[in-house]
Formats: structure tokens, C-alpha cells, sequence
């Protein structure tokens, strides 16, 4: 069973400049809800218990966004307003699953999935990475399903335009287990053209094992002088951990880029 999230937070969220030199990208508005109100919704509905949040002393704003509860009380003291209460029940509903760790300095996605490993309880759980909103479809349910099924560690996939393949983390395939899912054989970051092994990207959602903390533990930088948690990944697969990858059904839109993050508005906006 999968009842723990994590979510890293705790990027410096570069290439949305000049939107996040004061303010956290998560908590900017997409079609007027917050970015990672979508993340905890598709967690709620996928029947996640606990979520933890790694942010940063940067990032106390998102923990602040919380636990305004003060603030809201004013307001709806003073305004009696339906709209403003629901909000308010909606936000409390969050703050009763949440947890938050700090990672203080942006050494990498590996580095920040370590900082949860005192507060992970189970052998699997689920990893979302913000920027990656999936509409539609609940990606993080169907992955769950496929866990339950399987019991191993499973990966987001969605197929990318061939000439790009150098952009994204690319997977190697062992095998077709059917139409949407297959084994996974290794995964590559940012492969050149040629030699690319798929045009099989790697997407934000990861159910993870929690064996993965050990080799987090020892491991090294790699790509950009960065702790990447696919290099922990890759150490895990040829170690035998079985990880599958899933082609998800729903529409993925890339709110970590300029181009994409305007570009979601207008996607949600016309589903
Ligand atoms: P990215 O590297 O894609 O995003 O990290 P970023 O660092 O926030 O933004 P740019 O690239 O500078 O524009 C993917 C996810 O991992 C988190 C980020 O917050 C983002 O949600 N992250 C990244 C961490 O929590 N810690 C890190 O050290 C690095």
C-alpha cells in the first residue's frame, strides 16, 4: 500500500525568473489555483495519507501558505463570505496531511529525496515532482494500481519527439508487459540522438522503494555537479529492484518553463 508522498520543493526554479526571485513557483496561480494544489489533489484522490514537503529557508512562504489560518479567520469573521470558508476548509484539509523537511541548500533531486528518509514509514512510496502537472487522467492513481498488481517500483513515461530525446531522461526497455507499461532496463540521462535507446522520456512520478535511502546515502555528483536521484535509481535497477514504466494516459504540461508554465493556464482553462 502506498500512503506516504514526497514532493521536492526545494529548487531555486532558475528558468521562471524574474516570477520566483521573491516567490516560490509552486504556489503561483495556474488557471487561478495554486500550482501545487493540483499535486495534492491528484495525491488526496489517489489515496495518500501523509505528505512531505522539502522546502527550503527560501521557501518558508509555502509553509506560511498553510498556516495563515489567523489571517483567514479575520477575514471570515469580518466578511462571512462562502467562497473565503471553503477556501479556508480546503487549505486546513492540506495542513492536517502535510509534513515539511528543509533542504537549505539545492544540491540536487537525490539530495533532497534523502532528507525524507526519517519520515518514511513504508517499503514504497510515492515521489511527485511539482513541475510536472499531469491533467486528465490521475497519473499517481494508475501508478499505484500498477504497484499493487506488480509490488515493485514503477516510473512515469510518456513518449517524446525523437529529435528532443537529448533534453529528458530517456529509458532503455527490457521488455513490453503490455499496451501503457514495460520493464525497464536502465535509464539514461539526456542521450544523444543517435544513440538514444527510446524516445521513452522520464516524466515526475516515481513510486519509489525505500531501499532507495541507502544508496542516496553513498551517492556521488553527477550531471551539473547535482545529486540526481536517477543515478540512485540506476544503481537500484542493476541491482536486480524491478522497476516498471508506465505511459501515462492524461496530458503532461511543463509549468517549470516560461513557454510551458504560461501555457498551462490555457490548457487547463479550455479542458
Ligand atoms: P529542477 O531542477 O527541474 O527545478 O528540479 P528547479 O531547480 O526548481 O528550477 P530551475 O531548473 O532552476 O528552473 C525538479 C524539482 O526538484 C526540486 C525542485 O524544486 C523541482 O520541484 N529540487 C531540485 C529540490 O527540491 N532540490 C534540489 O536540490 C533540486
Amino acid at each position: 500500500m502506498i500512503r506516504q508522498a514526497i514532493i521536492p520543493l526545494a529548487g531555486l526554479g532558475t528558468r521562471l525568473l524574474p516570477l520566483t526571485s521573491v516567490y516560490a513557483k509552486e504556489l503561483l496561480p495556474i488557471n487561478g489555483k495554486v500550482g501545487l494544489e493540483y499535486i495534492l489533489d491528484e495525491c488526496i484522490e489517489a489515496g495518500i495519507k501523509e505528505i512531505i514537503l522539502i522546502i527550503s529557508n527560501r521557501k518558508k512562504i509555502i509553509q506560511k501558505y498553510f498556516y495563515n489560518d489567523l489571517f483567514f479567520k479575520k477575514i471570515i469573521k469580518a466578511k462571512k463570505d462562502q467562497r473565503i470558508l471553503n477556501e479556508y476548509k480546503k487549505i486546513k484539509k492540506y495542513k492536517k496531511m502535510i509534513k515539511f523537511v528543509f533542504q537549505n541548500e539545492p544540491k540536487g533531486t537525490g539530495d533532497a529525496v534523502l532528507k525524507t528518509r526519517n519520515k518514511i514509514k513504508d517499503n514504497y512510496f510515492l515521489m511527485i515532482l511539482p513541475d510536472d502537472l499531469i491533467i486528465k487522467k490521475n497519473c499517481s492513481k494508475d501508478m499505484i494500481l500498477i504497484h499493487n498488481k506488480m509490488n515493485c517500483s514503477v516510473m512515469a513515461s510518456m513518449k517524446v519527439n525523437k529529435k528532443t530525446v537529448n533534453r529528458w531522461g530517456i529509458y532503455s526497455k527490457k521488455k513490453q508487459i503490455n499496451k501503457s507499461n514495460f520493464y525497464i532496463k536502465d535509464v539514461v540521462e539526456k542521450p544523444n540522438i543517435k544513440s538514444a535507446p527510446s524516445n521513452n522520456a522520464v516524466i515526475g512520478r516515481y513510486i519509489l522503494p525505500k531501499k532507495i535511502f541507502k544508496k542516496l546515502q553513498k551517492q556521488t555528483k553527477g550531471k551539473g555537479g547535482e545529486i540526481h536521484i536517477t543515478d540512485s535509481i540506476r544503481k537500484l535497477i542493476k541491482d536486480g529492484e524491478e522497476f516498471v514504466g508506465h505511459t501515462f494516459k492524461g496530458k503532461y504540461l511543463d509549468c517549470g518553463s516560461m513557454e510551458g508554465y504560461i501555457k498551462s493556464s490555457i490548457e487547463i482553462a479550455i479542458k
